[in-house]
């Protein structure tokens, strides 16, 4: 009888709406039945703005062109309220016929047993639009004032990256459709001080072999892949089904690409992802590393082109943390402290089985001999694990080519796969981190680590002083600073510490609602901890509130910090880098009360200093 109503009412609705047909703004929808709506572009205009429903499922577009299909992408459709709009580019099929087939997700077509909702009513069939312009303003309060994030839409790896010319290029895993993780296509930015970013279109999008993952971009100085003397030539993995390495290439110095037309390049029979390519200047070979993700290991291949690759060896099983994937790999060599030697770096990032759950980079030293990567051993003779930052936030961190000043220069994504496509922004999802400049050394064990220091161009960005100690020993009463709310809470806090053999010292930040970090220092264990459980808006995640631990590595209790804090991240970095810790917060508003004290005694402070941001 419930059963009998139901049909009864959905029948009835369904007989009082038109059949379906939604017409205007040049943009003319019709419902054909089942899951599958026709939408013609009738009229002028750059964009159709699509409305997204973040909460929906995922509706398959076909963009038809002259009949033909170009292009598959997926997006969010609006249902009942509409989040944000996302734009497709028309203009590169201008002047021809063009039109979308639809299937909407199962449950949101015209089914009247089950009394689905009604294409016909939703948002998305009936305000499509057109436009001339698509609107970036941004909106969001969390959205970082000084770090890299897409102009709209969602973002996770950094990809690609090389320098050339003066111009530190980075592309990034782009979803131009959505906030959330889709549509993967390299998005493309640029900088000359690896401060200001520039966007530009996206550089490469996803065909028929599949959508764009992550990969990396090498200069081809001596032509030897054939596209051109000094041709900018990117590998990244096509992922449909199954996940095979394809190239693109680019004259114009990586702002438009083509793709190679032997593509795919490498196919193997497991999941292998994220190429890494670069010319080893000691074998003069093309060096690839693959992530082998579900075998937990890296794949090294050479090659004399680019283009045929041959097996050398794998690294890594039975290594490291071997909880979840390895992705994204890098390889490179750094200087040895105090010497003429080098040592090689392999980054292995892993998703999950980080220290503090989720995502997490982490890294191997050792040797290369242009085939082969051997870690070193501890005293203990062991492969330690070690990693690159102490936070919950920092993944897929890969480094830039053609540095400058054989400078080794990486960036990573300033998220956690455990919550990134909850946190709480809308037009754009995820930041990267700061760049850091990479170099090894001895911690107070007798091995060697890579220390993360900030790299040297974010100097500029200091602004005035807006709070200053001189020296002072601190007890357990907090020395208290409020920092003028012009900054918007954005500073860099620079501190020197002594605190002897056992001291403790914190250093929080909050704000008038009670909302804090907690940064605290203990000499007697040599660690670092990180509390951001408090830090603001966490109820999209259960994951989220944390307290994170890094080891120091020194053995006299003084401590330099530098930290930089932007509208929704804490980077806290340790003596030169040798300690890092990355973490987002959202604070309700921003933090203006610092305080630092000594709860356990006393504790030399050397100076404090913090900047205002530029
Ligand atoms: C890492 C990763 C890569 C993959 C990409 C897809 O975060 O899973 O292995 O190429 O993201 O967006």
């Amino acid at each position: 009888m419930e059963k009998l109503k139901q049909i009864m009412t959905c029948a009835a609705v369904a007989a009082l709406l038109p059949l379906g047909l939604h017409a205007g703004d040049g943009v003319k929808a019709e419902f054909l039945g089942g899951n599958n709506t026709l939408v013609r572009v009738t009229g002028e205009g750059r964009y159709l703005l699509l409305p997204v429903q973040e909460n929906r499922d995922d509706a398959k577009i076909n963009v038809l062109v002259d009949n033909e299909t170009v292009k598959t992408l997926y997006v969010r459709l609006a249902g009942t309220g509409t989040d944000y709009t996302v734009p497709l580019d028309l203009s590169p099929y201008k002047g021809k016929k063009v039109s979308l087939l639809i299937e909407t997700p199962e449950g949101h077509g015209q089914g009247l047993h089950e009394c689905k909702s009604e294409v016909k009513d939703e948002i998305w069939f009936r305000t499509m639009s057109l436009g001339d312009t698509y609107d970036t303003t941004n909106r969001e309060k969390y959205r970082p004032a000084y770090h890299h994030t897409p102009l709209y839409g969602w973002m996770n790896d950094p990809n690609g990256m090389f320098f050339k010319d003066g111009v530190w290029h980075l592309y990034y895993q782009h979803n131009p459709y959505g906030s959330k993780w889709q549509n993967m296509t390299w998005g493309h930015s640029t900088s000359r001080d690896l401060v200001n970013w520039e966007h530009h279109r996206d550089a490469i999008e996803p065909d028929g072999i599949g959508s764009i993952f992550s990969g990396s971009c090498a200069i081809d100085t001596e032509n030897s892949a054939g596209f051109g003397k000094n041709t900018v030539v990117a590998m990244y993995t096509s992922a449909a089904r199954t996940q095979q390495q394809s190239l693109a290439w680019s004259t114009d110095g990586g702002m438009t690409f083509h793709k190679y037309d032997g593509n795919p390049t490498l196919t193997l029979d497991s999941e292998a992802r994220d190429p890494n390519m670069f010319r080893n200047p000691e074998t003069g070979e093309w060096t690839l590393v693959l992530a082998h993700a579900l075998d937990h290991e890296m794949l090294i291949f050479t090659s004399p082109d680019m283009k045929e690759w041959t097996l050398q060896s794998a690294f890594g099983k039975g290594l490291g943390s071997q909880e979840g994937v390895w992705e994204c790999p890098d390889l490179f060599e750094l200087p040895v402290p105090g010497g003429k030697n080098s040592k090689w770096v392999l980054i292995c990032n892993i998703n999950p089985g980080g220290p503090f759950g989720g995502s997490a980079a982490q890294y191997f030293i050792g040797d290369f001999d242009g085939h082969k990567f051997t870690a070193d051993t501890d005293k203990d003779g062991k492969v330690p694990t070690k990693w690159m930052d102490y936070g919950k936030d920092h993944y897929a961190t890969v480094s830039w080519s053609d540095a400058p000043d054989n400078r080794r220069v990486v960036i990573g994504w300033m998220s956690n796969w455990e919550y990134a496509a909850d946190v709480p922004t809308h037009q754009y999802r995820s930041a990267n981190t700061l760049p850091r400049e990479m170099r090894l050394f001895r911690g107070s064990d007798g091995d060697l680590y890579l220390a993360s220091e900030p790299a040297s161009e974010l100097l500029a960005l200091r602004g005035d002083a807006v709070a200053e100690s001189g020296k002072k020993t601190l007890g357990a009463t907090p020395v208290k600073y409020t920092l003028p709310a012009s900054t918007e809470g954005l500073c860099e806090i620079t501190a020197s510490f002594d605190a002897g053999r056992k001291g403790v010292f914190e250093i929080t930040l909050g704000n008038a609602a009670g909302e804090h970090v907690t940064m605290k220092y203990n000499a007697s264990d040599r660690t670092m901890t990180f509390d951001r459980t408090e830090a603001g808006v966490s109820d999209f995640s259960e994951r989220f509130p944390a307290v994170t631990v890094a080891p120091t590595r020194e053995n006299n209790g003084k401590v330099e910090l530098r930290i930089f804090v932007d509208r929704s991240s804490v980077e806290l970095f340790g003596n030169g880098g040798r300690f890092a810790m990355t973490n987002l917060v959202f604070p309700t508003s921003p933090y203006l009360d610092l305080s630092v004290s000594a709860p356990s005694g006393k504790v030399k402070l050397n100076s404090l200093k913090v900047y205002s941001i530029k």
